[in-house]
């Protein structure tokens, strides 16, 4: 199989690369070196299979058009990411999840090519629920708040590929991807874990959001790109949306606790408040938990690494 994976210098997507070229498939990765970087493609650089090619999804639409025409799948996961990110350039956040976006569906649905396109566990916005299932009602703030707009222009995605999916019958699949953490993922765009990770081999203190009461679950990124590979061979999966993440929910002020303990540092923890690490009136919610049955029903998958496995998969990359 011959795959296009955009933002496949990314962290997820670095993975995905590696993971497909280890079964001896061809992959084209189209990256703009935005947040990712060639990096994380290091461990299969001379890979005679592998093709990377630096352009912007904004910007080159044609190139998009002729590669994913000569593709048999695409995976789509080049985005504007990360909550600090997004908070500093909510225009750069629309545009490239949006317009991006088109650029990469419009030639799916012409030629007809199986696409998976990752969403997020933020579309569920500031729902109350337990868990949250693909088919709930989503609750997302006002548009004051700059946070807002990654959740939105990734729910625009979700009725681009519904819509492509319904008028011109585009095999696509969206995922939305929960807390995804692993080795390579960089600390530098608001990423909990390696955050946490980088403070405590350095000794810096911890600096937790809030009052640190939050929870959330935090998947293995070998979970994750198993999951993809699931997803990608199941035409049960054409139009429909699966959660993907771990249900061991935690909180932020016990997972510092945990990477002190995993790390053996001497690190503090300190807290900081919502206005001074983002900005004033940011929002953010009490928990996040998927329900993962629509996934574990159509391909058995359910996570298989522990959250000590991420923190210490994530010490030994960065250590
Ligand atoms: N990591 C998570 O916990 C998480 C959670 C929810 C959703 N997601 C989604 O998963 C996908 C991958 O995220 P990630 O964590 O690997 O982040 P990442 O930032 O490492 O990967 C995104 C990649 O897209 C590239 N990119 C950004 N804008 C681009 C553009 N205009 N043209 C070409 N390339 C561009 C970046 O350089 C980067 O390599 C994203 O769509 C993200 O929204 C991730």
């Amino acid at each position: 199989m011959r795959y296009l994976v955009t933002g496949g210098a990314g962290f997820i997507g670095g993975h995905l690369t590696e993971a497909l070229l280890g079964d001896g498939h061809e992959v084209v990765v189209i990256d703009n070196y935005s947040t990712g970087s060639v990096k994380n493609l290091s461990q299969v650089a001379g890979n005679p299979k592998l093709r990377i090619i630096e352009a912007d999804i904004l910007e080159f639409a044609e190139l998009l058009d002729s590669e994913i025409a000569r593709c048999d799948a695409v995976f789509h996961l080049a985005a504007a990411v990360g909550v600090e990110l997004v908070v500093k350039d909510p225009v750069r956040t629309i545009t490239t999840n949006v317009h991006g976006t088109e650029n990469v569906l419009k030639p799916a649905a012409k030629y007809h090519k199986r696409i998976i396109v990752a969403s997020t566990s933020e579309v569920y916005g500031k729902s109350t629920l337990p868990e949250f299932t693909e088919s709930d009602d989503l609750l997302i703030g006002s548009p004051y708040h700059s946070r807002w707009s990654y959740a939105c222009s990734k729910l625009l995605d979700e009725f681009y590929v519904m819509a492509f999916h319904r008028s011109a019958d585009l095999p696509g699949t969206v995922v939305r991807f929960f807390n995804t953490v692993g080795p390579r993922q960089t600390g530098m765009y608001g990423m909990v874990i390696p955050r946490f990770v980088e403070r405590a081999l350095k000794g810096d203190a911890l600096q937790v959001y809030g009052d640190g009461t939050q929870s959330r679950c935090f998947c293995h990124v070998t979970d994750v790109v198993r999951a993809l590979r699931l997803l990608i061979d199941r035409p049960e999966s054409y139009g429909q949306i699966y959660n993907i993440g771990s249900r061991r929910s935690i909180t932020i002020a016990e997972l510092a606790k945990l990477v002190i303990e995993r790390t053996g540092s001497r690190s503090k923890i300190e807290y900081l408040s919502y206005d001074k690490a983002y900005a004033k009136g940011f929002e953010d919610m009490m928990r996040r938990m998927p329900n993962t049955e629509a996934i574990r029903q159509l391909t058995d998958w359910q996570p298989e690494l522990t959250l000590e496995k991420v923190i210490d998969d994530v010490k030994n990359s960065l250590g």
